[in-house]
């Protein structure tokens, strides 16, 4: 009988896939555990890592599944002592390739390269260690790269040129010289990063770091807190990292739509308002040209008191209403409401900075 297509051989068991799968893809649609370190998402193979080699039969060498398309009749081996010593191989060469000291690294805990290293007992790294050429660049509020870390696996590029089409950095320069730059090698704040962050959610190792989230917390010790952004109406969804009842980071959750892991620059950064000293906590009213604190019946009083007078004296047009990109999607629906149907008037805006 003819054998179906779209079906391939997987450690011994025949597997279905759809056209256009990689095995990669099939493996872990069908449960076999195959690590990857380069491969994003959404995005065109690199090959470049080489911790994802499987064996196929008739093939001249290990192959980097997430390069090989699956193709019908394939016979796919993923856990032989080769593959498995291949895979050992290629992660003490990425462990080579600069200061993975993970104690006071940010990445402690939430490390592709420190994962993988603690499955295979990658213990010791018997190849030398290049000295870093690049210093640490820390000069931007938000995202410090230290080249030290970085194992050149080029997720924050393809983050950046195929997931936000920002086409802000690249691979530069050659052989133990190898950097990822930005045009003309010039530091994030002076190059055409919108610092979105994209890359920073792609490193999988501790290359590039959130300033400030910097020292304010291990990936084990904060809360994950599923919400929607607040700053305009596309609706990203996003995890607040919380420790103590503090907001210390904030993330994209890659498996919920609409934004499938990306924010912008605003919802992954902009969160330092929360627990700003110069947030305002209780009512402050105006007299005599200084503010002094209120309750806050005595505050809505007044200024439903004085609402009332300017509209009768004035009319509906002299009253109107200024929100914020901060305040949630709800509040800035109640406040429009409040203005078109408590006051009368349709002047009702926001401002971005507010
Ligand atoms: Fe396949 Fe890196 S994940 S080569």
């Amino acid at each position: 009988m003819a054998e179906p297509t779209n079906v391939l051989t997987l450690d011994g068991n025949k597997v279905s896939f759809q056209a256009g799968q990689t095995v990669l893809q099939v493996a872990r649609d069908h449960g076999a555990p195959i690590p990857s370190l380069c491969h994003l998402d959404g995005c065109a193979a690199t090959g470049a890592c080489r911790v994802c080699v499987v064996e196929i039969k008739g093939a001249r060498s290990l192959v980097a599944s997430c390069t090989i398309p699956a193709a019908p009749g394939m016979e796919v081996w993923t856990r032989t002592e080769k593959v498995i010593q291949s895979r050992r191989l290629n992660i003490e060469l990425l462990l080579s390739m600069g200061r993975h000291d993970c104690v006071t690294c940010e990445a402690n805990g939430d490390c592709v390269l420190q994962s993988l290293a603690y499955e295979y007992r990658v213990e010791t790294v018997r190849f030398a260690r290049p000295e870093s050429h690049y210093p640490t660049e820390a000069a931007n509020p938000m995202i410090i790269r230290d080249f030290s870390r970085c194992v050149l696996c080029g997720r924050c590029v393809q983050a950046c040129n195929e997931v936000q089409v920002n086409e802000a950095i690249s691979h530069g320069f050659r052989g133990a010289r190898s950097k990822i730059v930005t045009k003309g090698d010039q530091p994030y704040e002076q190059s055409d990063c919108v610092f979105c962050g994209e890359c920073l959610q792609a490193c999988p190792v501790g290359a590039l770091v959130e300033k400030q989230a910097k020292g304010r917390g291990r990936p084990w010790e904060m809360q994950k807190v599923k919400t929607t952004c607040a700053y305009c109406g596309v609706g990203c969804q996003m995890f607040l990292h919380v420790r103590n009842g503090r907001v210390v980071k904030v993330t994209g959750d890659a498996q919920s739509e609409p934004n499938h892991g990306s924010l912008c620059v605003k919802g992954r950064f902009g969160y330092d308002f929360i627990h700003s000293p110069e947030r305002l906590t209780k009512p402050l009213i105006r007299e005599n040209g200084d503010f002094r604190e209120a309750g806050w019946d005595e505050a809505l009083d007044l200024v439903t008191r004085r609402f009332r007078e300017i509209r009768q004296a004035h009319g509906p047009d002299s009253l109107a209403g200024l929100t914020s990109a901060r305040a949630t999607n709800e509040e800035n629906y109640l406040m429009q409401k409040l203005v078109r149907a408590g006051f009368g008037a349709n002047h009702i805006d926001h401002c971005a900075r507010l």
